[in-house]
């Protein structure tokens, strides 16, 4: 049949693309729904013009250590990566700060938000440190479940106390993956 053909040929890779400032509006549209989804875990009050801020996000477009992507997913919009680079070029290489991250909601569970980290991991290779709320459950088994899955290894993490909330930390080096066990990262980064 025709259309099952067509679906046989679909393309359902996710696309990660570095964010331009003309798509600075389109980040603030999808931060609106990221920080709603947040507001279930931690206390977000909306403006009184019916609004979440999100003060940093022109940094994204005038600062040289903020990095914004953009997902997309048989070519919709899934999603949205901002990531902070957190130190310049040493003899130990860049290191990344996962700031945001938000696959939307329809896509979720689709390993979408898994190979979106994947694409964001070998595009940036480097030191990562990511924080997670821990009343963020399903976000750290994420974290959890992707890191382990990228670098073959059980992914640990630490937790710290920040303004009377608790945060778990997971580091990891994007760029020590053994070719031998992990053919993952070199078929990633011929594709990136
Ligand atoms: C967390 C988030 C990015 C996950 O995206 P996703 O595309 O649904 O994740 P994936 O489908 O790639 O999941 C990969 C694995 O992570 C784990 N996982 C993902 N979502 C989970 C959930 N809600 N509960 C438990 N485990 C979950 C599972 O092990 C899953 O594998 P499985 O589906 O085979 O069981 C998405 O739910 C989201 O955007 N949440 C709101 C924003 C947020 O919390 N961002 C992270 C900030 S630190």
């Amino acid at each position: 049949m025709a259309t099952g053909f067509k679906l046989g040929c679909m393309s359902s890779e996710v696309d990660l693309i570095q964010a331009d400032a003309q798509q600075q509006s389109v980040m603030e549209n999808l931060l609106q729904l990221y920080i709603h989804d947040f507001s279930e875990l931690a206390p977000c009050d909306i403006g009184n013009e019916g609004r979440y801020s999100y003060k940093d996000l022109p940094f994204y477009w005038s600062d040289a250590s903020r990095l914004p992507f953009l997902a997309r997913f048989d070519e919709k919009l899934a999603g949205f990566v901002l990531v902070t680079k957190i130190s310049e070029q040493s003899a130990d290489g860049e290191a990344y700060d996962m700031t945001e991250f938000f696959v939307l909601r329809r896509y979720r569970r689709r390993g979408i938000g898994r190979e979106l980290a994947e694409k964001v991991w070998l595009r940036l290779p480097g030191r990562w440190q990511i924080r997670v709320m821990a009343t963020n459950v399903a976000a750290h088994r994420f974290w959890a479940s992707s890191i382990a899955r990228f670098t073959g290894r059980a992914a640990e993490s630490t937790s710290f106390e920040r303004n009377g909330a608790i945060w778990h930390l997971f580091s990891f080096d994007s760029r020590r993956q053994d070719p031998e066990t992990h053919p993952l990262w070199f078929r990633g980064r011929e594709s990136t």
